[in-house]
């Protein structure tokens, strides 16, 4: 067999979770069914929403975040992949009505975003995954989480979350720096991965042939695993209590 029919093989067995690669690059046997003992503990059933931001339903990011949810659910976690699909998703407008009224969602609801509240409400924890367009999240994307962690940032407070990035060649990490912006005004802690989680493709399909940024993506997956049982070891979530606010703005 050539080499590019060993990686395609390969992958595709990743893909499977059958095989698992080292961090020397050898393929070896998956250790998943080992691990899998260390969480049968769970006390209750653990959901984690991820999120498609990709226009394209089946795309490299849908591929990305497959990756992540077949991990969590064989680690004894419920997943969710919402779509955002290709309807227009409409950006903040700063009407504060969210606020004033305290909806706990968006004002306008002619779109996905108060759909994708209310499962996140629902969710012990998020991973939103974008295609990465000009060295950014795409425009959906970044007008999904604005509206819906300005309107609805209370649903997710503390709830561990991640941001996967998929691009065909770079930009990547200025588009993850961005998605994990709101994750740290919102009090979540954010799950690590062995790598910046980035999965490389371009064509719709070839993301299954990155091996390492799939590996990335089932590492990030058990990270998440184990600190959300970390977090539920009780039964109910152990989250931290705050001080009441004191926003300054800085106009005089
Ligand atoms: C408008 C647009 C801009 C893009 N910009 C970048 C870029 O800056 N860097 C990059 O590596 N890929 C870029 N790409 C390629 C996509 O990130 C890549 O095809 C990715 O796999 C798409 O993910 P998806 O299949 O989940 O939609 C761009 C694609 C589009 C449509």
């Amino acid at each position: 067999m050539d080499r590019r029919g060993f990686i395609k093989n390969a992958s595709l067995a990743a893909v499977g979770g059958l095989l698992t690669v080292s961090p020397f690059g050898e393929i070896v046997a998956s250790d998943i069914d080992k691990t899998e003992d260390i969480y049968n503990k769970t006390k209750k059933n653990m959901k984690v929403l991820l999120i498609n931001g990709s226009a394209r339903r089946n795309g490299n990011t849908f591929i990305a975040l497959t990756e992540a949810a077949n991990t969590l659910q064989q680690l004894g976690i419920e997943t969710e992949i919402a779509q955002i699909g290709v309807r227009a998703v409409r950006g903040c407008i700063a009407c504060n009505q969210c606020m004033i009224h305290s909806l706990g969602k968006c004002v306008f609801d002619d779109d996905v975003c108060n759909e994708i509240i209310d499962k996140m409400s629902d969710a012990d924890a998020l991973i939103i995954g974008s295609p990465v367009y000009y060295g950014q999240p795409n425009g959906s994307v970044l007008s999904l989480m604005q509206r819906m962690f300005y309107s609805a940032g209370s649903k997710v407070r503390n709830k561990p979350a991640a941001a996967v990035c998929v691009c065909r060649r770079g930009g990547a990490t200025a588009a993850f720096q961005t998605l994990n912006m709101p994750f740290q005004m919102m009090n979540m802690p954010v799950v690590t991965s062995q790598y910046w989680n980035i999965v490389y493709g371009t064509s719709e399909g070839e993301a299954s042939l990155d091996i390492e940024g799939l590996q990335t993506m089932r590492t990030l997956a058990t990270n998440m695993a184990w600190l959300l049982n970390k977090i539920h070891a009780d039964g109910n979530p152990d989250y931290p209590k705050y001080e009441r606010q004191k926003p300054m703005n800085f106009i005089r």
